[in-house]
């Protein structure tokens, strides 16, 4: 029978602490309601005894996401009466409030980080257990740098604070530093030893990604009897990051008979938890990130479309929708094969070729792909009806003329030139940035109410040449559109990004975009 695992999100904490991440108050109740959301049992939302910012924050989630019986709401403490009574005065008014205390057990950590002796160290975790159990019925215990720690006193501490009322053990591997099949097994002794002790006890894990293997880690344990992972959104935390929630969940449930366990959380949740992450903290996720990275799901060589139109599962292991995405995405590159732009023009509509003409369009297809890097749908247009020199659909798309950004402190503007149909359209907006002027004249010019949802710039190339990349999302009649392009001219890149995106309303929606 499936096990429960539980998890327990430290995004608001351990994630919180990647340097430029902090966020305001409004910020992490926003980011708690989507963990909640996102089906996580807990809750570490700050290390509120750091400022009294941090503490207002822990207080308004528990108040205002632990107020229902499906969520526990915790915070961390060094093992300091101080410390121990910010995070009660903070998540007392939680429904399941809950203490973690965290206190080093490696020689490393009680020698030269404390200067004192291992049943010193252990004196002081007992009483800080006592101490919190005084104040509420639920206790976290971390063994700081577990995995580097004498095992014989790493035990001897753990049932101690179990003795003294600890109702869940961590297990961290602080410094990233285990292995997986070693980890297991450490994991493996300590629950045969706890469950021995209090079957009541959760054993739970933290590891960190110093070596890339705090997933792998994290599976071990899993596998090995641990009740409870500690994770972060997109892996973010200190240093290296800790195990990504997002790896650890769909391990779980694409490997289900090798794990055979499961969680509360709602994988469709997923993609829009890493998004809110990711915007609000300002960390980008690395393209190729499993899971919630934007390759994850894109597939670009020739050889893989072809697969993949065949049968999905040749080069899929998890569906996009699962996660909370629309579908896979083929994208057209130089790389791509006839398969995938026979399909792509096939959705448009464009079925009725000879195999010489197909040879024809394919060649030009190439020739676009090798200038433009990603071909859209409504480039697609444009070499067909170029190719039998019509001209319909394509007409109906926009193309840079020429723009002109003025950047200042207090009226930044923008006036852009576009063409359509053969004619000039101009438009000029003032706006709150040089971005925002830029895309009110754009907006202008197409009269298509858009809302843009997301921008992402940076940097493909480095140095003075350096080409920068644009990435938007923008809405339109509830439809989400994303499109890219580069450019050195970083405001080009930001407008040629977004006249795609309009070009991709308009091939959707086949209408004239005025
Ligand atoms: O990495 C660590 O050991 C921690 C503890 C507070 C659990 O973050
Ligand atoms: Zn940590």
């Amino acid at each position: 029978m499936a096990r429960k695992i539980w998890v327990f999100d430290t995004t608001l904490r351990d994630g919180e602490q990647v340097p430029g991440a902090k966020l305001n108050q409004y910020e992490k109740l926003e980011v708690a309601q989507q963990l909640k959301k996102l089906g996580v049992d807990m809750i570490e939302a700050g290390f509120p005894s750091s400022s009294t910012g941090d503490f207002n924050a822990v207080k308004e989630i528990a108040t205002k996401v632990g107020n229902t019986d499906d969520i526990i709401i915790t915070a961390l403490a060094r093992a300091v009466k101080s410390d121990i009574d910010a995070v009660y005065n903070s998540v007392k008014d939680a429904n399941n409030p809950l203490i973690h205390i965290v206190l080093g057990t490696s020689d490393i950590h009680v020698e030269k980080k404390f200067g004192k002796s291992k049943d010193q160290i252990m004196d002081i975790g007992v009483e800080a257990v006592k101490y919190a159990k005084s104040l509420l019925p639920d206790v976290q215990y971390s063994t700081e740098d577990a995995s580097r720690s004498d095992f014989e006193y790493l035990w001897k501490t753990i049932e101690s604070v179990v003795k003294a009322g600890a109702t869940i053990i961590n297990v961290p591997d602080t410094v990233g530093y285990a292995e997986p099949e070693e980890f297991g097994e450490l994991i493996f002794k300590l629950n045969d030893r706890l469950k021995n002790l209090d079957d009541t006890v959760l054993l739970s894990v933290h590891c960190h990604n110093d070596l890339g293997m705090a997933t792998a880690n994290t599976l071990a344990a899993i596998k090995n009897g641990a009740d409870k992972v500690e994770c972060t959104i997109n892996g973010i935390g200190e240093r290296a990051g800790n195990a990504a929630l997002e790896e650890v969940v769909m391990s779980m449930n694409t490997r289900s008979s090798i794990y055979q366990t499961y969680t509360n959380i709602n994988t469709k949740e997923i993609m829009n938890t890493s998004k809110l992450v990711s915007s609000f903290m300002g960390l980008d996720v690395q393209v190729n990130k499993a899971i919630t990275g934007d390759n994850a799901f894109a597939h670009s060589s020739g050889i893989h479309q072809d697969g993949l139109l065949k049968s999905r599962d040749a080069y899929e292991i998890i569906s996009p929708l699962e996660v909370g995405l629309d579908d896979m995405e083929l994208v057209l590159t130089a790389r791509s094969g006839r398969h995938a732009v026979k399909n792509a023009l096939n959705k448009l509509g464009f079925n009725e070729f000879t195999d010489i003409q197909f040879e024809e369009i394919f060649a030009d297809f190439l020739e676009m792909a090798d200038k433009k890097k990603e071909v859209y749908n409504h480039d697609l247009y444009i070499i067909v009806e170029n190719y039998f020199k019509e001209s319909h659909i394509s007409d109906n798309f926009f193309e840079l003329v020429d723009l002109q950004v003025i950047s200042n402190t207090s009226f930044p503007s923008a006036s852009v030139k576009l063409k359509k149909e053969g004619q000039i359209l101009e438009g000029s907006a003032v706006g709150s940035g040089p971005i925002d002027a830029l895309y009110s004249a754009i907006m202008e010019i197409s009269q298509l109410d858009i809302q843009l949802q997301e921008y992402n710039i940076s940097s493909v190339s480095r140095g003075k040449e350096a080409v920068g990349k644009v990435k938007i999302q923008v809405e339109f009649r509830g439809e989400k559109y994303t499109a890219k392009a580069t450019d050195t001219d970083i405001m080009k890149a930001s407008a040629l990004a977004f006249i795609n995106a309009i070009n991709n309303i308009v091939v959707e929606h086949l209408v004239p975009a005025n």
